[in-house]
């Protein structure tokens, strides 16, 4: 059976940190991956975070399974994180939730719903969009298809385009949105492009389905869920996929969450049944340790504030980052061509740079971005900035 198997390239963007990790130069700087470092060069393990592991491995007497939906009490924080504590779909009890293996893990469990649903046979996702959104809905057995998003050369976003190409979808048309800090643009809709959004999608009868992978390293913890809690109260339904990788700096622990709002309570105890029933063909289990993390956190006052002031700090620092990447553009190519990347949000910006010269970022000046150009601009460490900038102006300038 093996050998009739073909063999699948590298994933591409992965790729970037194998390729890093090969160049032998001592100036080399990763900026593929979104991993956020420090001004060290290190990704840290967040202060609370540390301490409730403590707090866990002195507690812990079992490692039995945890139950099927995963850690209720993390459950519940997710949901009160994205949606605020006092949320109409929450009172409604409209609103169930799954932790889930990362936010990918919860992408594929909607992506597997709504396939099993048979009523959301089409994704809409943005153009561009994360590397892998488009492999895990196709994974899943459904039909991907783009709306205009962002004008990559001019570095702007496309409302009013994305507006009119999502007017004209098929009722019960599935949309993927990125909540905050799109990836891979670092662009994202205005509040009032959100009401349009809510309005439109309403009218038109599409199904949002949110992703939030970087809440909090924006432009704050609510700020960055605002959008989200508005589709949330205007829409019947909303399927959400939540991650804890980069604002819980729990990348490797794999932890995020499947977050349903339903039209009603009955629906959502359906969806949640179909979830877990999912969950269950896919991996049995839940694994604990991410999701008890964050669980310890959200009970403790003084963790969680500690956890919210370091991610505070986090976010000051990426701001300040773009800040000074912006700068030294300005200083390398006069004008104003990459001040996209002051005003945007999150821990992604994209250069715009044809593949020949994200290569020459690579074999010249040993600087390494995605392959369509994006930055991790989390991933400086802030004493590289100069560097980088000469060699982004080196490759725009050809
Ligand atoms: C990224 O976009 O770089 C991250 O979300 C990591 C990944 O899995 O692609």
């Amino acid at each position: 059976m093996l050998q009739t198997l073909k063999p699948v390239p590298p994933d591409a963007l992965l790729a970037v940190t194998e390729a890093f990790r090969a160049d032998p130069s001592r100036d080399k700087v990763d900026l593929g991956v979104g991993v956020y470092r420090d001004a060290t060069g290190i990704t840290p393990v967040p202060r609370a975070v540390r301490a409730a592991e403590q707090k866990l491995l002195a507690r812990q007497t079992s490692k039995a399974y945890v139950g099927q939906g995963g850690n209720r009490p993390f459950a519940t924080f997710m949901e009160k994180l994205a949606l605020g504590s006092n949320h109409p779909a929450l009172r409604d009890g409209r609103v169930t939730t799954l932790q889930s293996v990362g936010g990918t893990g919860a992408l594929r469990l909607v992506a597997e719903l709504m396939r099993l649903s048979g009523y959301a046979r089409e994704v809409r996702v943005s153009n561009p969009t994360w590397a892998n959104h488009i492999p895990v809905l196709q994974g899943a057995g459904l039909a991907t298809a783009a709306y205009p998003y962002y004008d990559i050369a001019g570095g702007q976003l496309l409302a009013d385009r994305m507006l009119e190409a999502l007017d004209a979808c098929e009722p019960g048309t599935v949309v993927l949105l990125h909540g905050s800090c799109h990836n891979p643009t670092g662009a994202d809709p205005h509040p009032g492009h959100w009401t349009e959004l809510a309005e439109l999608m309403d009218r038109r009868g599409l199904i949002p389905f949110v992703d939030l992978a970087y809440q909090g390293l924006g432009r704050g913890l609510d700020a960055d869920a605002a959008g989200l809690r508005l589709l949330c109260e205007r829409l019947p339904e909303v399927l959400v996929a939540l991650s804890c990788s980069k604002n819980f700096g729990l990348y490797r622990e794999r932890v995020g969450a499947v977050m349903c709002v339903a039209e009603h309570a009955a629906a959502a105890t359906t969806a949640m049944s179909q979830l877990q029933a999912l969950a269950r063909r896919n991996y049995s289990m839940p694994p604990d340790h991410g999701a008890a993390i964050v669980a310890e956190i959200a009970s403790d006052q003084a963790l969680l504030g500690d956890w919210q002031q370091e991610l505070d700090d986090m976010r000051d620092r990426v701001n300040g980052l773009r800040r000074s990447l912006s700068t030294a553009l300005r200083g390398e190519l006069g004008g104003g061509r990459f001040d996209f990347i002051e005003q945007q949000a999150g821990m992604f910006s994209m250069l715009g740079l044809p593949p020949a010269a994200v290569e020459r970022l690579r074999s010249e000046h040993h600087v390494y971005t995605a392959p369509d150009s994006r930055l991790n601009i989390a991933g400086l460490s802030g004493k590289e900035i100069a560097a980088v900038a000469a060699a982004i102006a080196a490759v725009s300038r050809d």
